[in-house]
């Protein structure tokens, strides 16, 4: 019998528990693969130290600037883990970001606000179109994400949520649904039209600000669904992803961005 076995099984013998031969294989089986499940974590946690600091992340020039992220990429390591966070910011949101500038140099746009550049947009204009959105979309994304989120909204929020939607249940069931329905890439949002919340979805990187789309009005909340943003922990299971999202929402920013919007 192999050292790393006989220790376990020893330890168990010495501390007076009578097992059967089967039992006892049962248990140290089951001690193994704790151990093996601790190693394994312990390698893809020290991965994280390789990420860097999301300060580190630095875009291009251009008219549009990285907005930073406020927490680290293992902030919420339980509902989007560090890897998936670390690509997402650094590579996909530069990316966007970077394709903007690019897009917008020596163009009247350079000189606008991102909200202006969207609401203006000429949507037959794909390269503008995706990559404004993308920018203006996780600037959103990573701003209402916070290692202190979840819970429920209070205050004037809470109210308009049960005045628009019923409930907050009710708003979760429909943002949900709005998120996990939307076919391909896009993502869910809640906005403010007219001084009402409206619950729906955008395709690829649209979003309510551009014209013509099935949800319009002002965004106080978006959800990416495109799989970059959860695929490697959730694989195909986006619903997971989905309610695990609730547990990470910051809601005192988006009461504060409902304020603006109002
Ligand atoms: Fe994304």
């Amino acid at each position: 019998m192999k050292l790393r076995k006989f220790i376990p099984m020893a330890a168990l013998l010495l501390s007076g528990v009578v097992f059967s031969s089967g039992e006892l294989y049962a248990q140290v089986k089951k001690k193994e693969k704790s151990c093996s499940k601790k190693e394994s974590c312990a390698k893809s946690c020290s991965k994280t130290a390789d990420y860097g600091k999301p300060s580190d992340v630095k875009a291009n020039d251009g008219a549009f600037k990285l907005i930073p992220l406020k927490y680290d990429y293992n902030a919420v390591d339980s509902y989007i883990d560090a890897q998936t966070m670390f690509v997402h910011f650094s590579k996909h949101y530069v990316g966007y970001l970077n394709n903007l500038n690019k897009a917008v140099e020596g163009k009247p746009q350079a000189g606008q606000s991102i909200e202006q550049v969207l609401k203006g947009l000429d949507m037959s204009n794909a390269t503008l179109r995706n990559n404004a959105g993308g920018y203006y979309n996780h600037n959103m994304y990573f701003d209402v994400i916070s290692p202190n989120g979840g819970g429920q909204p209070t205050g004037a929020l809470a109210e308009a949520i049960n005045r628009d939607f019923g409930s907050f249940e009710n708003f979760k069931k429909l943002f949900s649904e709005a998120g996990a329905k939307r076919f391909g890439s896009g993502w869910a949002w809640l906005v403010v039209k007219d001084g009402k919340l409206q619950v729906g979805s955008t395709a690829n990187q649209d979003n309510p600000l551009m014209p013509g789309m099935e949800i319009s009005g002002q965004p106080i909340l978006g959800m990416d669904v495109w799989e970059h943003a959860y695929y490697l922990k959730y694989q195909n299971k986006r619903g997971d992803y989905v309610a695990n999202f609730f547990n990470v929402i910051d809601w005192n920013r988006v009461a504060e961005l409902y304020k603006e919007a109002k």
